[in-house]
């Protein structure tokens, strides 16, 4: 089985092929090395270093004939979408429908697509589950909205199959501290680099999902996603308040955070039910934000010791 994937240097993508090469499947990664590291992607993996947007990339799809797609690159930062709107379309949503004319051509079995909670904005209720209306806030949530939309009409009109998995915030070692929804990671870095904290209202809740268990989902999808739309969450909510006590605790640090007030846009709360994910895929998230978060912070602590 060969499977391509998009953005596969970058934060998910990484852990996604570790767990891909571990079970003996051939790798193929796409990725233009905007954010994401060369270093850090393994040998035994074919890597091209081409944007998705390019047109060129229907060479890769002619040569490495994948079985399967996982599209995980993207323009991943809300302020960036916001500062240049264009510049996010072409990436999500030129760069998908690239891809997806390419998966019809060559007949790939399975388009996996990596979506996100902020196409829901301003949750109406709790949990948020997958009928729940979208309301995106900014061009990056609308760009993840219409790429869902392109690839439904796909399948109606190509029978591709896919599946659309919905990321709650995800977490783990290897995030940045830049991207969509990184405030564990910016954390992180100011505890190391012994800098306060600023944390910006803190009442705010959020959804953590690990990153290992992130890529268990990816892989349940592949075998098990139906042709609809999945929360991969945890269905809990934590203060980001209480996040940032519970860092500081495991990281042995008495750093007072500055508290600034709430950011405009900024949604109160989050927490996305996960029972479809559950009973369908068959995929539990195995990581609690605790043990997450201490295994994080082991890695990064070694890392810079
Ligand atoms: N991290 C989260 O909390 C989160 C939450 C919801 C959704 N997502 C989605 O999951 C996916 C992966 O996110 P991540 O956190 O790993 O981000 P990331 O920035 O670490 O990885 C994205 C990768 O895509 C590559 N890339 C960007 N534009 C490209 C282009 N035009 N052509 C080829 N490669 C390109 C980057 O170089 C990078 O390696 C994204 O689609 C993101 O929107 C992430």
């Amino acid at each position: 089985m060969k499977i391509l994937i998009t953005g596969g240097a970058g934060f998910i993508g990484l852990h996604l092929v570790e767990k891909l090469l571990k079970e003996k499947i051939d790798v193929v990664i796409v990725d233009n090395l905007s954010s994401g590291i060369r270093e850090r992607i393994p040998e035994s993996a074919a890597f091209y270093e081409v944007s998705i947007e390019d047109l060129s990339i229907e060479k890769i799809f002619a040569m490495e004939k994948p079985d399967y797609v996982v599209h995980l690159a993207a323009q991943v930062s809300v302020q960036v979408s916001m500062k240049n709107p264009l510049g996010d379309c072409l990436a999500n949503i030129a760069g998908t429908i690239n891809l997806l004319q390419n998966c019809v051509k060559y007949n790939v079995k399975k388009f996996i697509f990596a979506s996100s909670a902020a196409v829901y904005g301003e949750p109406a209720y709790l949990p948020i589950d997958e009928d729940h209306p979208q309301q995106p806030i900014s061009f990056y949530s609308l760009s993840k909205q219409t790429s869902e939309q392109y690839i439904k009409l796909y399948a109606k009109h190509f029978a591709l199959n896919y599946s659309i998995l919905r990321f709650a915030n995800v977490f783990g070692p290897g995030q940045n501290a830049h991207g969509e929804a990184g405030v564990i990671s910016i954390f992180l870095h100011s505890i190391f680099e012994q800098t306060p904290p600023i944390i910006y209202g803190g009442e705010q809740t959020r959804d953590f999902v690990y990153v290992k268990d992130v890529a268990d989902g990816i892989y349940s999808a592949l075998h098990n996603g139906r042709n609809r739309t999945y929360n991969i969450s945890t269905n809990t909510e934590t203060k980001i308040n209480e996040l940032l006590t519970l860092m500081l605790k495991k990281a042995n640090t008495n750093l007072t955070p500055v508290i600034k007030t709430q950011r405009e846009g900024d949604i109160g709360q989050s927490r996305l039910d996960n029972t479809q994910a559950l009973t369908e895929l068959h995929w539990v998230p195995r990581y609690s934000l605790d043990r997450g978060l201490q295994e994080t912070i082991d890695i990064y602590t070694n890392k810079n010791s």
